[in-house]
């Protein structure tokens, strides 16, 4: 590919110590959509005829039923490949590597067969463009995908949560501050918490994605190709919405490879929380959960075990997670301009990243609709500890009471509860009166379940009514969020159909 100022051969263990082959293979069907779409631009240059570019297209359309087939032929010849054109490389690619020791870089494994398949009208390919460009706009295509697969993942987990919410109906349960009770609130409350999450995970993701809609090809190796490339048709072709606008930036950029493991690490951490809060709820401690059995395992230890293997987990892999995220900023910082080999250090977190929250996305939706909850141990936890005192500090205001002196009284109900074993609702009025002359006979309905969720009446609080029409908002939102992912001009293009140009 460059041997040509060279004297001396390579070390030979520098020389497959530096090849990304092994890793970048995965990349075939981007590489292979991406020259297609150079291709198309040179022609339209002068550098191709029409029967050049046709056959160009047509072989570039056979590179890869052709590394699959002679990978299949290797194995004994009956290997059968994933059902899409990405999961089939990626099953046959140790396969494809160990075929290819000669291929450096998957844009060098493409020229190579590409070379194999038309001859040597092959070697025009490269004219006009560099790996710099290559490997920048591969990766694009790359995370491009990975996005419109988790936004698809996390809709159907937004799904199961509303799901869940609807059918959670009023049941109550304690929520917690300092992991102490605190007031009581409705599951769906609770659940809808975080569904708020992961509408900003979703949104975050689609913000990526709309900035790293730019095409590098056309950038060249820094500083733009050396022909006049109208570069508004490889952009097009790959579904792009223009080219990107500085060839220096364009070939070292990997700012959208960092916000899209920054924003997978954020969306980390929220289902993380939630493992943990399952993890708990499901302890004998808690009991507020029966883990689905389908998604537990038993211990080969301890007979009566039933643990939440899949919970532990996912919060292990939220780690992982935030390692793509640091990893790949460690790479960059500190880069000159432009494109440096370091880079090529910054396709596997990416890749761990995507595969990471592909796996957890392909169970966590069906694991959170296999939840059952024992609503009876959630509401009785909900009655007990005094969790109703705000709602009867509250009743005090509405007297009249300043809040702060309510405070005190009601902390004095709950001193005479502790030490009567008794809680505010079991208290006599004549005793409550001792505290202040305020407490009326009303009192007593402004302290239960029902009217302490329900005197939370703000937009986002816990109130019945005001969780109901939560509820119906969660669920409008994503139905308009499915409509604009399928709205997307890539979604079309289908990658993993390799149906692109
Ligand atoms: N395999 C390389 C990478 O992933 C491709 C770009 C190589 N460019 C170069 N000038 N050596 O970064």
């Amino acid at each position: 590919m460059w041997s040509g100022r060279f004297r001396e051969p390579l070390d030979p263990a520098f020389e497959s110590w530096q090849r990304s082959f092994p890793f970048d293979v995965r990349l075939l069907p981007q590489e292979v959509a991406a020259s297609k779409a150079h291709a198309r631009a040179i022609a339209a240059a002068g550098i191709l005829s029409a029967t050049e570019l046709a056959t160009m297209l047509d072989g570039l359309d056979r590179v890869i039923p052709f590394a699959l087939e002679e990978a299949s032929k290797s194995l004994g010849g009956d290997a059968a490949w994933g059902s899409s054109t990405a999961s089939a490389v990626l099953a046959a690619a140790p396969a494809i590597v160990a075929l290819h020791p000669e291929a450096e870089d998957i844009h060098h494994f493409v020229e190579l067969m590409l070379t194999k398949i038309i001859g040597e009208l092959a070697l025009k390919l490269h004219t006009g463009r560099s790996r710099n460009e290559q490997i920048a706009t591969d990766m694009r295509l790359f995370v491009r995908d990975a996005i419109d697969q988790t936004l698809r993942g996390l809709l159907s987990w937004r799904g199961a949560l509303v799901d869940q919410a609807r059918a959670a109906g009023e049941t109550v349960m304690p929520s917690y501050t300092h992991l102490q009770r605190a007031e009581p609130v409705l599951v769906a409350h609770w659940l809808l918490a975080y569904v708020s999450m992961l509408e900003r995970d979703f949104s975050r993701l689609e913000d990526c994605r709309a900035r790293l809609n730019v095409c590098p090809l056309g950038s060249g190796a820094i500083a733009g190709a050396t022909l006049a490339l109208d570069r508004t048709i490889a952009a097009e072709a790959l579904g792009f919405d223009v080219p990107t606008a500085n060839s220096m930036d364009a070939t070292s950029d990997r700012d959208f490879a960092l916000d899209f493991t920054q924003a997978l690490a954020t969306l980390g951490l929220h289902i993380s929380r939630f493992a943990e809060e399952l993890t708990l709820h499901s302890t004998a401690e808690f009991g507020f959960l029966d883990l689905p059995e389908r998604f537990s395992t038993g211990s080969s230890a301890m007979p009566q075990k039933k643990n939440p293997d899949l919970t532990e987990l996912i919060r292990g892999k939220a780690g992982r997670l935030q390692g793509a995220a640091v990893t790949l900023a460690t790479i960059v910082k500190g880069l000159p301009l432009a494109y440096n080999k370091d880079l090529q250090e910054g396709q596997e977190p990416v890749f761990d990243a995507a595969d990471t929250i592909s796996g957890i996305l392909s169970v966590l939706p069906e694991f959170t609709r296999a939840l059952h909850f024992r609503a009876d141990a959630m509401q009785a936890a909900a009655e007990k500890g005094y969790l109703n005192a705000m709602a009867a500090a509250t009743y005090l205001t509405h007297k009249g009471v300043p809040f702060r002196k309510a405070h005190e009284k009601i902390g004095q109900a709950v001193r005479l509860g502790l030490e009567t074993g008794r809680e505010l609702g079991e208290l006599s009025l004549e005793e409550l009166r001792s505290f202040g002359e305020e407490f009326g006979a009303g009192f007593f309905d402004a302290i239960t379940l029902e009217a302490t969720l329900d005197c939370h009446d703000v937009i986002g609080g816990t109130a019945r009514g005001r969780v109901r029409d939560a509820i119906e908002d969660a669920s409008r939102r994503i139905a308009s969020d499915t409509a604009s992912i399928a709205s997307k001009k890539s979604a079309k293009l289908g990658l993993e159909r390799n149906a692109l140009v």
